[in-house]
């Protein structure tokens, strides 16, 4: 794995690295600042030579789709079939025409808090987002079950769920999934399980797909992609997974319109990742674990009243920032030089914020120091 310079990455065209001047360390975006594999980027290079740039197969190219199967089985055991898979541009995609062609355009129960693009999608597409939040005062983040198995009874037939998590930074257990399975599997909910960053569970966490619990023949959608964890989110491929073959049928009956946003460039990424990609991964996600505890230790030290839980999947801390007598933590963090991230994350989110830890242990130090340093305004005065 290499590190690029702050020079690189702002010469990059990046948004995560456009948005600010020099001063600035970016930990808002969730991308991470290395560049990807050098077996992905010797593969992109060489169907870039060939200078052929057309539209990409919206059947998908079989290589992608059997190098995910072979990455699934070997990372959680879990065996894809390759008739049920169909390519997509990004994950978003795949949900908005999951949420738009397999479900019924009722309610869509959504844990919260979330990543943001959850709930826009949900309520761009005239569903009504039924928010169950996980409790912000637990030692653990947990799911609200009973919260989600009560909006089933009310009628919501559509299941958002992150796993892991975004930003809570949970993986759920089997023993949780099986729960909600049972919860929700008796009232027909079609569960859409957003796996895109599975691949970036820490070590030493189990990762149980939420397709291994359900029934076979239950409406699952999973969304999968090796974007996020191998750091290429611009080049576009992502994979939905049907659990029910009528499901694949339709999606991929669909005019190709509405299936446009992948690329040859992203394909062959994916597929290199997904097949030669694991050594990097697996030092990628030690680097992460380490930073995550860098950086709690160094919170703990300078900024005890910001409270955070551990996390067991991908590169994303979640701040509990309520302690603090700082009103904007955000603006303050910006002031002092790290842009953070303080969208609005849904119900259970407020008072919190997520910092970007997939970057060099040294920018996480400088981000601690930033944060505890009086421009900040977050230490106690
Ligand atoms: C949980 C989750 N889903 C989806 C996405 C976006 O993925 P894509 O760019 O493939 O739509 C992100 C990006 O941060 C994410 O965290």
């Amino acid at each position: 794995m290499r590190d690029l310079t702050d020079e690189q990455l702002r010469a990059s065209g990046l948004l995560k690295w456009a948005v600010d001047g020099p001063g600035v360390i970016p930990a808002w975006v969730a991308e991470m600042d290395m560049p990807v594999p050098d077996v992905v980027r010797d593969a992109v290079l060489a169907h870039a030579a060939q200078g052929v740039f057309g539209y990409a197969d919206p059947r998908g190219r079989h290589e992608v789709i059997e190098a995910l199967a072979g990455f699934a089985l070997e990372r959680w055991g879990l065996q894809v079939d390759p008739h049920r898979v169909l390519l997509t541009g990004d994950v978003m995609e795949g949900m908005r025409l999951t949420l738009h062609h397999l479900t019924d355009g009722g309610p869509v129960i959504v844990p919260t808090p979330v990543y943001p693009p959850f709930l826009v999608t949900v309520r761009d597409l005239g569903r009504q987002a039924v928010e169950v939040p996980v409790d912000p005062d637990a030692d653990r983040a947990e799911l609200d079950v009973a919260g989600i198995e009560r909006a089933a009874r009310d009628g919501a037939r559509t299941l958002l769920l992150c796993h892991p998590h975004n930003p809570v930074g949970r993986c759920w257990t089997r023993n949780e999934l099986e729960a909600v399975r049972d919860a929700v599997e008796p009232h027909g909910v079609h569960v859409v399980s957003d796996e895109i960053h599975a691949p970036l569970t820490l070590p030493g966490v189990a990762f149980t797909p939420y397709a291994a619990v359900a029934s076979p023949d239950a409406p699952v959608t999973t969304l999968m992609s090796a974007t996020k964890a191998f750091t290429m989110p611009g080049l576009r491929c992502a994979q939905v997974v049907s659990q029910r073959l009528e499901d694949h049928r339709r999606l991929t009956h669909l005019h190709p319109v509405l299936n446009h946003g992948m690329t040859t460039l992203g394909q062959i990424a994916t597929a290199t990742a997904y097949r030669a990609g694991g050594p990097w991964l697996d030092e990628v996600r030690t680097r992460i674990a380490g930073n995550h505890v860098l950086f709690r230790e160094l919170m703990a030290q300078d900024l005890p009243a910001v409270r955070i839980r551990a996390a067991e999947a991908t590169y994303l801390a979640w701040l509990d920032v309520r302690a603090l007598s700082c009103p904007d933590p955000v603006g303050g963090a910006l002031r002092a030089g790290v842009r953070i991230d303080g969208q609005d994350y849904g119900a259970g989110g407020a008072g919190h914020v997520r910092v970007n830890l997939g970057t060099s242990p040294e920018r996480v130090r400088e981000i601690v120091r930033r944060l505890s340093a009086p421009a900040a305004g977050w230490a106690a005065t």
